[in-house]
């Protein structure tokens, strides 16, 4: 089924001033007009009052999360609007994609809206500021987090990814050095082989390879006194019997969950990862036929979510939390209490 979204409450207003701006440059904007609105105590009231959803809170992997709602990664790839996300109502806010080495990505043009089909597609390929850097505002983050107040808080995902310089052959590295720095500061940790930008690394999704890239990892989370829980994010692109076949493994693994899933993808009319409503059938599909194979699997939903009452569809399909992107871009902040 064809779906749209349509723009919420005072964002109609808000949303053509956006749409003519670049869609890169309309996402920096948003992004500091949050970090900055999350610095301001009255305007993180303003964002609560207004934005923020019922809380139906949940225990999942050791954490309780407030509700069921989260910002997918790439997003706030370098954690400069944190407090902001908080301020909406997160229930969970998955930083990144990290990578070791701070990196600029592909050059511009590299996001483009696709209005008609309520999409973005973007080749971005995980530009960031790098580990330090963003690893020191994270930290950061938290203490701020902590002095406000030891109240409900959202839970913090980092999606850790390869630079784009280092070979596959190495890339179980990468992987291993982010986790290193971040394990102690992350609420759970995503391992993303599922990027269509950067070349290659979606030829990670195989048993073999992510076998090299968490064997290494789950070693250290054994050997360290926090668990933090390990999340793989799959393609929405795999063959059927390599996505059960891997899924199988992970949960042999003690992995504790699956984001399914990334962008998909695409080749017209432009090049990159398609995102927002034309993925919202797949994923649902995705979902209910991942849950009925694996019962006890952590599965968090991701792709075309932001239909008014799609929290509710995609637990019902099996997801046990959903995140959003491309909806918010359509939507606007009021989405948080329509879904
Ligand atoms: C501009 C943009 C950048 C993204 N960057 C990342 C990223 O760095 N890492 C990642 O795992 N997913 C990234 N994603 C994928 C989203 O997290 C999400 O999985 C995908 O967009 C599908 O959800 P949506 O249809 O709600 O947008 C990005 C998506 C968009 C639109």
């Amino acid at each position: 089924m064809k779906h749209t979204y349509a723009p919420i409450g005072l964002y109609s207003l808000c949303k053509p001033l956006l749409f003519r701006i670049p869609p890169e440059k309309a996402h920096k904007l948003s992004l500091r007009a949050l970090g900055l609105a999350g610095s301001l105590p009255p305007a993180r009231y303003v964002l609560k009052r207004f934005f923020s959803p019922d809380t139906q809170s949940l225990s999942l992997f050791g954490h309780t999360f407030i509700n069921r709602i989260g910002m997918a990664a790439g997003y706030d790839k370098n954690a400069q609007a944190l407090d902001g996300l908080e301020g909406m109502g997160f229930g969970h806010i998955e930083v990144g994609t990290i990578t070791p080495k701070p990196q600029k990505g592909n050059p511009n043009p590299r996001v483009h809206r696709l209005p008609q089909e309520s999409a973005l597609v973007n080749r971005l390929g995980f530009p960031n500021d790098g580990l330090d850097i963003i690893a020191k505002r994270i930290e950061s983050y938290c203490n701020r987090r902590n002095k406000r107040y030891s109240g409900p808080r959202p839970i913090l995902g980092i999606n850790i990814g390869k630079n784009k310089t280092t070979a596959n052959a190495q890339a179980y590295l990468d992987y291993k050095e982010c986790f290193t720095r971040l394990k102690d500061v992350a609420d759970y940790i995503t391992i993303n082989v599922s990027s269509p930008n950067t070349p290659n690394l979606r030829a990670l999704q195989s048993e073999e390879e992510l076998e090299k890239i968490l064997t290494p990892i789950l070693d250290i989370r054994q050997k360290s006194a926090s668990h933090v829980p390990i999340l793989v994010k799959l393609s929405p692109n795999l063959e059927h019997n390599t996505r059960t076949g891997m899924i199988q493994k992970l949960v042999e693994w003690s992995v504790d969950g699956v984001i399914l899933s990334n962008t998909t993808k695409t080749s017209h009319p432009w090049e990159g990862g398609k995102s927002g409503a034309p993925l919202h059938d797949a994923t649902l599909s995705l979902i209910q036929e991942t849950r009925s194979r694996f019962p006890n699997l952590v599965i968090i939903a991701s792709g075309g979510i932001g239909l008014d009452g799609d929290l509710q569809t995609f637990i019902e399909a099996g997801a046990d939390l959903i995140q959003i992107w491309t909806a918010l871009v359509y939507r606007g902040p009021y989405l948080l209490r329509r879904l």
